[in-house]
């Protein structure tokens, strides 16, 4: 069976095509054939060689597909099954606070879901909304489920809310859906007045270009009438943590996810404490949350929004896509 496979150190042009095996599962074991995967930027860092792999790897964290047999004791899925692979397959709900769970992050830590096929314990797997086409499925594992953490886990988002997204890439067009779905009011941001037009058609209820209004955290502010947000999705990390701080209200919620503005910097920490501001890191989520997520968007009938689907050969070029900016929302890889 053919899988994409990494060649170390990494580099788009170190993926290439190679083979892979999935048997007949054993107890607690599911048989998945795989159809889809998504591109998310913890995917770019590792073929980017950022993030060091120890040895040559099968990349990509999220997989849609369908479950083809199951082995002993499996109650939970049916072969026909249509199924998401989760982000970090140890940790299946609970208290965090061990970091065994992270040992197992696919396509980095271990063998990922460029693959044809995969044979592995059920809990690495939920359903998939219904309804949902697998490259759909293959967008909730990273970037679905981490928009649902931020905001409904971490964030207990209520109607009436207002939520400032930052950008247009896959994590933040969810917390867009997922705050509109909620009855929020949402600010969204881009770089782009294209874009903007297309946040716009999705819900957005007021939107700034951050390029050319810099100060685009007290112009939030202002949109709220000087109360400011209740959550941001802060997808960009220290360099724009600044403005994060300017447009939240007092006691508001940062939810702090991405590194696209840069690992570390300056960060006026007496802010924070003065508008009494809670700002919680966070990774991904577990099983539990996801299964929670699906529940919710079986009846909230949210579709990820997809912005283009490239062949698995095509897998280094769907981060080429990915490096260009040039998308909105997901970019997705199916076969
Ligand atoms: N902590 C976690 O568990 C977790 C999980 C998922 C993702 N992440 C992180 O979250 C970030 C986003 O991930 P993603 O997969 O959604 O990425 P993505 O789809 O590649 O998003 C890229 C988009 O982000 C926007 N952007 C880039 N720099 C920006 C900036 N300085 N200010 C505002 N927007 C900016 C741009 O939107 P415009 O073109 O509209 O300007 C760009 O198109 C990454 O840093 C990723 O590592 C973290």
């Amino acid at each position: 069976m053919k899988a994409m496979r990494l060649k170390k150190p990494g580099g788009l042009d170190n993926i290439f095509v190679g083979a892979c095996e999935a048997g007949a599962p054993g107890p607690g074991e599911i048989r998945v054939e795989l159809h889809a995967t998504s591109v998310n930027y913890h995917d770019y860092l590792v073929v980017k060689g950022m993030i060091p792999c120890e040895e040559d790897r099968i990349p990509m964290s999220d997989g849609g597909g369908v479950v083809t047999a199951v082995g002993e004791g499996v109650r939970e899925f049916a072969v026909g099954d249509h199924v998401a692979s989760t982000f970090f397959p140890e940790w299946l709900g609970g208290d965090t606070a061990l970091p065994e769970w992270m040992r197992l992050v696919p396509g980095d830590r271990s063998e990922g879901y460029a693959r044809e096929a995969v044979t592995a314990p059920a809990t690495w797997f939920t359903k998939a909304p219904k309804g949902y086409s697998h490259s759909e499925a293959a967008t909730l594992t990273c970037a679905g489920l981490t928009a649902w953490r931020a905001l409904v886990v971490n964030g207990n988002m209520k109607a009436g809310d207002v939520v400032l997204v930052q950008g247009t890439g896959g994590v933040s067009i969810f917390a867009l859906q997922f705050a509109k779905a909620a009855g929020a009011t949402v600010i969204a941001t881009s770089s782009s007045d294209e874009k903007i037009e297309r946040l716009k058609k999705l819900g957005a209820d007021h939107t700034i270009n951050y390029k050319s209004d810099p100060t685009w955290g007290f112009t939030a502010k202002k949109l709220t009438d000087g109360r400011g947000v209740d959550h941001v999705v802060e997808i960009g990390g220290a360099g724009t943590m600044a403005q994060s701080i300017a447009a939240s209200k007092l006691g508001g919620h940062i939810s702090l996810i991405g590194v696209l503005a840069g690992f570390a910097g300056d960060v006026n920490t007496a802010a924070i404490m003065g508008m009494n501001l809670r700002v919680q890191g966070l990774t991904v989520g577990s099983r539990q949350h996801q299964q929670d997520m699906v529940r919710a968007i079986d009846v909230s009938g949210i579709k990820p929004v997809i912005d283009s689907t490239f062949p698995m050969e095509g897998l280094a070029d769907a981060f080429r896509h990915q490096e260009s900016n040039k998308h909105f929302g997901k970019i997705c890889v199916a076969w």
